[in-house]
């Protein structure tokens, strides 16, 4: 390896911080002049991602990678910058991408956790604070956000997502996007982001991951692409393909989708990767014949760059040659990785600061914002005589295996967080109580009970205990589906253990998905899921534990029953027979009962009609009180605006945040519309026996769908809203549009 030992001797580099963003036509006209140096060799060269680092030197030097993904270390990329800009013909920089996807080396709560606390302010701050710290490792490019609407919690990449629904995607994917890639792309601490996985992967059948989907058109552009466009028309620089088919075409493969759509209905111009060889899993989906095959067909389609398949660097050259492959799509489609590289600043400085490197991770800001993000992404299940805070407890017995784990509390994709730096629930536990700490069991998924006698034991000598249970981070996220989502192990045992020894108990959850939790319930005084909640995690559960914070999360899907309930949604269409909530007919059916469906409606024998919890659902210390809601007119235009005014009243004894929500339903359409849609919140902080006065603005525009005649349109005639907390409750206030 010619370059080897220049690399391994982790060259010191000249550090320019250069920050100027560069006019489009000016980047326009150097990609040209650039473009026109170009060799076909070259160009496809810039086409081809590769997962690695200094071993992939030699073929940097001779053009023939123009990304690479999954090297982290700031004077090896610094080296691989050098050996790109000063040893290959053209001089052109690499694109640093890596999976940063709740954080860099300062872990958040995993995505679907900070989908719960409905703040796409500190959702953004988070993200920055992400940039800042890949952006001084010299990653340049993150695959974030994952904007896949899941409804199923089998899915093991609902935890990588908002959740199910649409408003709450579109808001959070737009906070990332902000927040990674700042004001300007050419700041040296901005991290261009890549929106995924395009289109519908969410929608994986039985919620088994890269299984195929189908999904209407129509359905595509009511429900799967909005968050996608809203990223779009935020700025969002790149794209990822997603790994499945829907309705026989590979997303990879799929020209209506990457062109028609993407590119010339919303006028995308930044740049689309495949996902990880997902043009050569075009063979195994039977699309394609071969690597050549699968070539031809992304690029026709309109793949700028191939990650991993090595397809196009192998067989590009001899496809356009045969005349398979046009060389204006090849000149396209390295324009769009060129200009964004310009838009970079790369070409102007390659390099980071690689001594500065280290010292800019977990800054205070940092640890911080996680923190106050772990804070708000707590979600109070059961608070049954407000056994929480637990203010009078002296000594707590903590046990569970997820009380003192701190790489599963990191969760998925958290490469780049250290565990030595995550504080545990029972660290920052032992600085607020005396602790007795008896595990009972040594990960989630154990099943030896010899030692839940130790907990029942300890347990005399406690005041309160805290069971800390969930999964560990490999249980969820990429190719970590679960047909049953009950909690693991003999965990609900170990719960069950605590209750019988009759003192108050608080289950903490940490999880990659909503488990089915129900069955546990009846054993827990009180209940805080906390989904992954990242590095400050344990700080912020003591915190939420003692009182000194008050949960305000809310549920970012619904919470099940039982597995065998998923797909379910809380804005699904009514159905025909809708379920009105007083069925009799379940399991006590009579033995040889005559066949009958007259009365019955849509619901199952076993798990009944509804789900465990609705979709917004969270308690609070305190209780809110929403009064005098009054809308602006009972009757709009297209061109009006909505105002929903409403008091909100802390009716209860502490300082406490309320997430107010804002449902509506079109009652009638030409094609049916589901039963209710967010379409705005607002987190709300009030101090004991304090109203606010506050209102919701909504564009009647924000009616509209895509109707019989898959036209966009706002349709007249009746509809109703809610203001309420969650998707269940409310009444509600009909107006219509003329
Ligand atoms: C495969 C995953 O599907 C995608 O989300 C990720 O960004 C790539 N691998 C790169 O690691």
């Amino acid at each position: 390896m010619r370059y080897k030992n220049l690399v391994l001797a982790g060259m010191a580099t000249a550090f320019l911080a250069i920050s100027c963003a560069t006019p489009s036509n000016d980047i326009d006209r150097k990609v040209d002049e650039l473009l026109s140096k170009m060799t076909l060799e070259e160009k496809i060269g810039q086409m081809n991602q590769r997962s690695g680092g200094a071993e992939l030197c030699d073929e940097i030097a001779a053009g023939q990678i123009g990304s690479i993904l999954n090297c982290v270390d700031p004077n090896q990329i610094n080296a691989i910058q050098k050996v790109a800009v000063e040893h290959s013909r053209l001089g052109i920089p690499v694109l640093v991408g890596r999976d940063v996807i709740h954080g860099f080396n300062t872990i958040f709560p995993i995505p679907l956790g900070l989908a719960s606390t409905f703040d796409p302010a500190l959702v953004e701050k988070g993200a920055r604070i992400a940039a800042e710290e890949a952006t001084a490792n010299g990653v340049r490019w993150t695959f974030s956000p994952m904007l896949d609407i899941a409804r199923d919690s089998r899915w093991g990449r609902v935890a990588e997502g908002s959740g199910e629904d649409v408003y709450l995607d579109c808001q959070m994917g737009v906070a990332m996007v902000k927040g990674y890639q700042g004001e300007d792309p050419a700041d040296p601490t901005s991290l261009a982001a890549c929106i995924k996985h395009f289109v519908g992967y969410g929608a994986a059948e039985g919620g088994r991951d890269y299984n195929s989907v189908m999904i209407s058109e129509r359905s595509l552009r009511n429900t799967y692409f909005p968050a996608f466009k809203a990223c779009v028309d935020a700025g969002a620089l790149t794209l990822m393909t997603s790994f499945n088919e829907i309705d026989g075409i590979p997303s990879t493969g799929n020209k209506w989708l990457l062109d028609d759509i993407l590119r010339k209905e919303w006028g995308f111009e930044g740049m689309v990767v495949t996902d990880w060889n997902s043009s050569g899993e075009m063979i195994a989906h039977g699309f394609a014949s071969d690597l050549k095959h699968a070539s031809e067909i992304s690029v026709n389609a309109g793949v700028d760059m191939d990650m991993e398949s090595h397809g196009f660097a192998r067989h590009l050259a001899e496809l356009v040659k045969e005349g398979r492959v046009r060389e204006a799509d090849i000149d396209n489609a390295v324009r769009n990785i060129l200009k964004l590289k310009f838009k970079l600043g790369l070409f102007d400085n390659p390099y980071v600061d690689a001594e500065a490197a280290a010292s800019a991770s977990y800054k205070a800001e940092a640890l911080a914002a996680a923190k106050q993000s772990a804070l708000e992404s707590a979600i109070l299940i059961k608070n049954d005589n407000n056994t929480l805070p637990l203010v009078k407890a002296k000594t707590i017995l903590v046990t569970g295996p997820l009380a003192d784990a701190p790489y599963e509390q990191m969760g998925t994709w958290a490469f780049d967080g250290q565990k030595e730096h995550t504080v545990t629930p029972l660290v920052s536990l032992k600085e607020q109580y005396n602790v007795i700490y008896e595990p009972g069991l040594a990960y989630s998924r154990d099943l030896n009970t010899s030692n839940l006698s130790k907990v029942k034991a300890a347990a005399s000598r406690a005041d309160a205990i805290v069971v800390i249970v969930g999964e560990e981070a490999i249980l969820s996220g990429e190719a970590h589906s679960l047909s049953n989502i009950n909690l693991v192990g003999a965990q609900s045992q170990l719960i069950a253990t605590a209750k019988s020894t009759g003192k108050p108990v608080v289950v903490v959850v940490m999880a990659g998905r909503e488990l089915t939790i129900g069955r546990d319930l009846p054993n827990c005084d009180a209940m805080l899921y906390c989904f992954h909640p990242g590095t400050m995690g344990g700080e912020a559960i003591a915190d939420l534990i003692s009182g000194k914070a008050n949960p305000s999360g809310k549920l970012p899907m619904t919470m099940l029953v039982d597995a065998g309930q998923a797909p379910f949604y809380y804005n699904h269409n009514n159905g025909g027979r809708p379920n009105n909530g007083t069925e009799t007919l379940l399991m006590d059916i009579p033995i040889e009962a005559g066949q009958t469906s007259l009365g019955c409606s849509s619901y199952y024998l076993d798990s009944g009609y509804g789900p465990l919890l609705p979709f917004g659902y969270g308690l609070s210390y305190t209780e809110f009180q929403y009064s005098n809601i009054t809308i602006s007119s009972s009757e709009y235009s297209e061109k009006d605006t909505i105002k929903v005014e409403y008091d909100l009243t802390n009716t209860g004894s502490k300082e406490g945040t309320e997430i107010a929500m804002l449902f509506v339903h079109d009652k009638v359409g030409s094609v049916v519309r589901p039963v209710k849609e967010l379409k705005r919140f607002e987190r709300v902080t009030l101090q004991p026996s304090e109203t606010k006065h506050c209102e919701f603005t909504l564009p009647v525009s924000e009616l509209a769908f895509y109707n019989i005649d898959m036209k966009k349109v706002v349709e007249p005639g009746e509809f109703e809203l809610w203001v309420a907390g969650d998707s269940a409750s409310g009444e509600a206030i009909p107006f219509c549009v003329k």
